[in-house]
């Protein structure tokens, strides 16, 4: 498999999202919610870089099952009744592909009206209708691959790469 982005690029960018957002959020409380599982080792690392008072939670969110296509519904499944009310939310996750995923998350966070509310992708799909209407912060864009690695599996496997790498049918 060809390698998209090395542990070193990948660490690097994640220093500095965190820093960015140290910055944004000064003297304010933030709760990290992990997108599972995708989003795990992001969401470790990003957690570490940001300086400050921060909470964490996970989501866990399933669309894609075996296949390298969205199956278009997604089923959330929340670890334990979360509390957002008066919080400010950063959603974690790993990759935005449709953007399904992410819409169904924020739908749920919204109803239960966050102090504010902001999303931090590690990889954003190109040329993919975002739609979100809300903050976001992201790592690198890429084109239209189907990656693994730092996380990102397919179908389970790879989650544990160090790199990010392309995967080649
Ligand atoms: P979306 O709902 O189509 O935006 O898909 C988002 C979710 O699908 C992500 O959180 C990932 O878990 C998974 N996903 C999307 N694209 C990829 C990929 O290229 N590799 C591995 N997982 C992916
Ligand atoms: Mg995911």
């Amino acid at each position: 498999m060809k390698t998209l982005f090395s542990e070193v690029q990948i660490l690097e960018k994640v220093e500095e999202l965190g820093s960015i957002i140290t910055k944004d959020y000064q003297d304010k409380e933030i709760l990290l919610l992990g997108v599972l599982k995708g989003s795990f080792l992001f969401f470790a690392d990003l957690a570490r870089s940001i300086q400050g008072n921060i909470q964490i939670q996970f989501i866990q969110a399933e669309s894609y099952g075996s296949s390298t296509q969205s199956s278009g519904v997604v089923k959330l499944n929340l670890t334990k009744n979360l509390n957002f009310h008066g919080k400010h939310i950063i959603v974690v996750e790993d990759i935005i592909d449709t953007g399904l995923t992410l819409h169904k998350i924020i739908e749920y966070i919204e109803s239960e009206k966050p102090l504010s509310l902001a999303v931090c992708t590690l990889l954003i799909k190109k040329n993919k209708a975002n739609s979100l209407d809300l903050k976001l912060y992201h790592g690198f864009e890429i084109e239209d691959y189907f990656v693994v690695g730092y996380g990102l599996d397919f179908n389970e496997n790879y989650r544990c790469l160090r790199d990010i790498k392309i995967l080649e049918n």
